[in-house]
């Protein structure tokens, strides 16, 4: 087990997990929900959700990873081998996500391109988008191409591969990620969508809002899919978790709120201030804003750094969820690692493709009303994700009891929130849990309208 790979520092591993946190949730889903949902107040509410449960979960599956040093299914099954099923569920969700995230990943790499080309003007017409998606072939060759990326970064391995990888990828999106957002807030018009997004508007406070950011914040943080257990069996015992997660948190945060001001403020600028430019929900960033790009000055350059940033987040998530598979697809079938990378790419390939032609030629089938590739969001993040999290709250709180968790974590911090862990994972996270879960599957059933 001494020769299981780890990273080389600390700093190597909060770039990595900050890498799978910041994705497409924080750049493409955060700011259309916080658009929906009342901008300031979903902002507020996601960072008390982060700061509680995002705390709790990822303290607790990181301590996990490094307790065991295994991947998630030998994990649960060295600390109880009633419960290795937790890890299951975890290792399925992340086999089930990577295929069609690898076919949005697609999607970005062709808008950096056509931007990098100096082809905007395309992207700005009505149909550009819905047409692309909708071929059969162009967005699954796309989708290799980002599947190939992620699979050279993973066959490199831990360090070689995803720390280098981090290291390069998550400053240069943060450097982008400023120059876009200040090029957005700089816009004539943009105040007030910088004011929209800030201040919190307490009269659009609902149940629904609050579901949505909980759900947002446990995608964002990648929790519940085995990552970060993943991730925490490379972490060294004498790396302060407690902080990592911190670190972890803040960077994911960050990133989501700069994204909330390079978008919405170009949005409101765009648009002359109509709020209802704002609810293109998921199509906010594939057909609004290449819209916006498009009226304004320095198109291309503002527009290929803007998919730039995006597609290199994307790529870290996405080397995240492919690690994670790999490394239970290695520690479960003793295979090597060069194969079972080649495996499990080939698999996601093969796996995207429905999710790609459900946009097209396959839109006829649907299943609950939703075609395939909503159909995989839906099953992953809103049935298996929470039940995965509930699931982990019990066998923490109830069967190995906080105290395995909090003496790994001890080791070396001081765990200063140790008490705000033990009553969310014990208590409140749990009933949360269970509240999104209910309301989701409601909705999708057709029994509750949200
Ligand atoms: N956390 C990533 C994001 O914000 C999404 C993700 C989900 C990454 C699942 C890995 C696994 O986009």
């Amino acid at each position: 087990m001494n020769n299981r790979s780890e990273f080389s520092s600390k700093l190597g591993f909060v770039l990595a997990a900050a890498g799978s946190a910041v994705g497409l949730g924080n750049i493409w889903r955060f700011p259309y929900l916080a658009a929906k949902y009342g901008g300031g107040l979903f902002l507020l509410m996601y960072v008390f959700f982060v700061v509680t449960f995002g705390f709790a979960i990822m303290t607790a599956e990181i301590a996990i990873g490094r307790k065991t040093q295994l991947s998630p299914i030998g994990a649960y099954t060295a600390l109880n081998k009633k419960y290795g099923f937790i890890g299951v569920i975890a290792s399925l969700v992340a086999f089930l996500i990577l295929p069609y995230y690898s076919v949005i990943g697609g999607w970005v790499i062709k808008y950096f391109v056509t931007f990098l080309t100096g082809g905007q003007a395309s992207t700005a017409q009505d149909t550009f988008f819905t047409s692309f998606i909708a071929s059969p072939i162009e967005p699954v060759l796309w989708q290799i191409l980002f599947v190939l990326a992620t699979l050279a970064v993973v066959l490199k391995g831990v360090k070689d591969g995803i720390e280098k990888a981090s290291k390069i990828l998550m400053p240069v999106l943060i450097v982008l990620s400023v120059v876009v957002a200040i090029y957005s807030i700089t816009l004539p018009g943009a105040m007030e969508g910088v004011k929209y997004f800030l201040i919190p508007d307490f009269s659009r406070f609902s149940i629904q809002s609050v579901l949505a950011a909980l759900g947002q914040m446990f995608y964002s943080l990648s929790l519940a899919m085995g990552i970060m257990i993943t991730y925490g069996s490379y972490l060294k015992k004498e790396d302060d978790l407690e902080k990592s997660v911190k670190q972890i948190e803040l960077f994911d945060s960050g990133i989501a709120i700069l994204a909330g001001f390079m978008v919405i403020p170009a949005v409101f600028a765009f648009s002359g201030g109509d709020e209802a430019a704002l609810n293109a929900g998921p199509g906010l960033m594939f057909v609004t804003l290449p819209k916006v790009f498009n009226t304004m000055g320095m198109s291309t350059l503002v527009g290929s750094a803007f998919f730039l940033l995006v597609l290199f987040a994307a790529l870290t998530s996405s080397i995240s969820l492919m690690e994670a598979v790999v490394s239970t697809v290695c520690d479960q079938f003793k295979l090597e690692r060069k194969k079972a990378s080649i495996l499990v790419a080939v698999t996601a390939v093969i796996l995207g493709i429905p999710s790609s032609l459900g946009n097209g030629i396959w839109s006829e089938f649907k299943i609950l009303n939703m075609n395939f590739l909503d159909l995989m969001d839906f099953i992953t993040n809103a049935v298996l994700m929470p039940i995965g999290a509930l699931l982990t709250c019990i066998f923490i709180g109830y069967v190995i009891k906080v105290k395995v968790i909090s003496d790994e974590v001890k080791i070396s911090s001081k765990f200063k929130r140790e008490k705000v862990f033990t009553v969310m994972i014990k208590y409140i996270a749990p009933m949360c849990i269970v509240a999104i879960l209910v309301t989701s599957v409601l909705s999708a059933l057709g029994l509750l309208t949200l």
